[in-house]
């Protein structure tokens, strides 16, 4: 196990009067944390969302993706697996996340511990290339408890010699995403 610190995202709101109205620019105020890290888990899930990426069905955008998913109160520690199946209406296309948590979720599981994903052929690329779409960020978070003492945490595959990957939690990943307040 190894202790990360997840970076404070820490900016004040600016404000601006028009004649039209106040516009406002939302700072965050995301604190520092500490997360414990099984890397040798992670590296596992790396290679399953590596492996998941070969069986992606993406004749449309030969883009591949894997996933792979552990949940909490897993007494088993199943590996959740996902690749982006992709449809010729093209908005019929799942992606290799919401893939991974939907299994996860079909199996009776609702909270996160950790998702790894992992493009095929573009490891070395820019995170913005290897890393979730919006759509999947939100799907995230419905299986994310930011409050838990123990953050839901989401590791994107980096294929540069010697690094496993880029570490983050939803909060990070979609500071301003959508919640249901009821
Ligand atoms: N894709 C994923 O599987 N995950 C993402 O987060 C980004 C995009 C897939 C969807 C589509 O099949 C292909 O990559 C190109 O967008």
């Amino acid at each position: 196990m190894v202790k990360l610190t997840l970076p404070a995202m820490a900016v004040a709101d600016t404000q601006t009067q028009t004649p039209a109205g106040l516009l406002v620019v939302p700072g965050f105020q995301i604190p520092p944390r500490d997360v414990w890290v099984d890397e040798v888990l992670v590296q596992r899930l790396v290679l399953a969302a590596r492996d998941a990426a070969e069986r992606a069905y993406a004749p449309f955008s030969q883009f591949r993706v894997g996933a792979a998913a552990l949940m909490d109160n897993d007494p088993k520690h199943t590996m959740f697996t996902g690749a982006n199946v992709e449809n010729s209406s093209y908005g019929g296309t799942i992606c290799a996340e919401r893939t991974a948590l939907t299994a996860a979720a079909s199996a009776g599981f609702r909270r996160l511990r950790y998702l790894a994903v992992c493009v095929r052929d573009a490891l070395t690329a820019p995170l913005c290339d290897r890393s979730p779409c919006g759509l999947c960020r939100q799907f995230m978070r419905q299986f994310c408890d930011p409050q838990a003492t123990n953050p839901s945490l989401i590791f994107i595959a980096d294929g540069q010699p010697g690094v496993l990957g880029q570490v983050l939690d939803i909060e990070r990943l979609l500071p301003w995403g959508f919640r249901f307040a009821k």
